[in-house]
């Protein structure tokens, strides 16, 4: 099977990214990560592809104590997306804001992971916002990157109920769990052609976003 090229852009810790990189050193899915781009210099995510020899460029929003414009940050980008040509960009804990522009001159479609279930909590800070709603339910969600913060469509989602003890800091452990079992399943998905990232998205046999419930 041809396998799907993945371009990952992380600010963070980057545990995600590792999902993606064992299961594709372990040739438990069809993909290759073709780069990593960071925003953040230290950001830990590049300490983890550098280690699995995956090529990382950083394009840090602070250089020589000057701070990088978003627009030179995306002009930057595209610029290595188009060499690198991925199947696929994913958003993997990127913590900037992206122009229409920059997700329109994309070379390919480009997907978020979010700490919620979307619509509900878009934006920060969404493992407090839930417990001071009272919600019973949480979990994370792939979605297609479009202009609007977190709108895109949602593609799929691994749901949990919230626990009385449950603090803003477990909750993050438990979706984080979640998290490492969907992009996987979402990656498989996409690479074995049963949902397809059109401007319409759609998925063979189900209707979406797919929502597991793993918990
Ligand atoms: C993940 O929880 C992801 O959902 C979140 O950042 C974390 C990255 O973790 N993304 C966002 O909040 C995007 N708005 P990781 O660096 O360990 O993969």
């Amino acid at each position: 099977m041809k396998k799907l090229k993945i371009a990952v852009l992380v600010s963070g810790s980057g545990s995600n990214l590792q999902v993606m990189i064992d299961a594709m050193q372990a040739n438990r899915l069809p993909i290759e990560i073709v780069g990593v781009i960071s925003n953040v210099a230290d950001a830990y995510a590049i300490t983890r592809a550098n280690n699995a020899g995956v090529r990382t460029v950083v394009l840090s929003h602070v250089e020589n104590g000057k701070k990088m414009g978003i627009r030179t940050f995306e002009s930057r980008a595209t610029k290595l997306l188009h060499e690198w040509s991925p199947d696929l960009v994913m958003l993997a804990g990127f913590m900037r804001v992206l122009s229409a522009e920059f997700i329109q001159s994309a070379p390919c479609a480009m997907i978020n992971l979010h700490p919620s279930l979307l619509p509900c909590y878009k934006g920060l800070d969404t493992h407090e916002r839930v417990l001071k709603s009272g919600d019973k339910w949480h979990g994370c969600s792939i979605h297609l990157v479009t202009a609007e913060l977190d709108a895109g469509e949602v593609l799929t989602q691994a749901v949990l109920s919230v626990n009385v003890d449950d603090t803003p800091e477990r909750l993050r452990l438990r979706v984080q769990k979640l998290e490492h079992a969907l992009v996987p399943f979402t990656l498989a998905m996409i690479a074995q052609g049963f949902l397809v990232l059109g401007k319409v998205p759609t998925c063979l046999g189900a209707s979406l976003p797919i929502k597991l419930y793993l918990d």
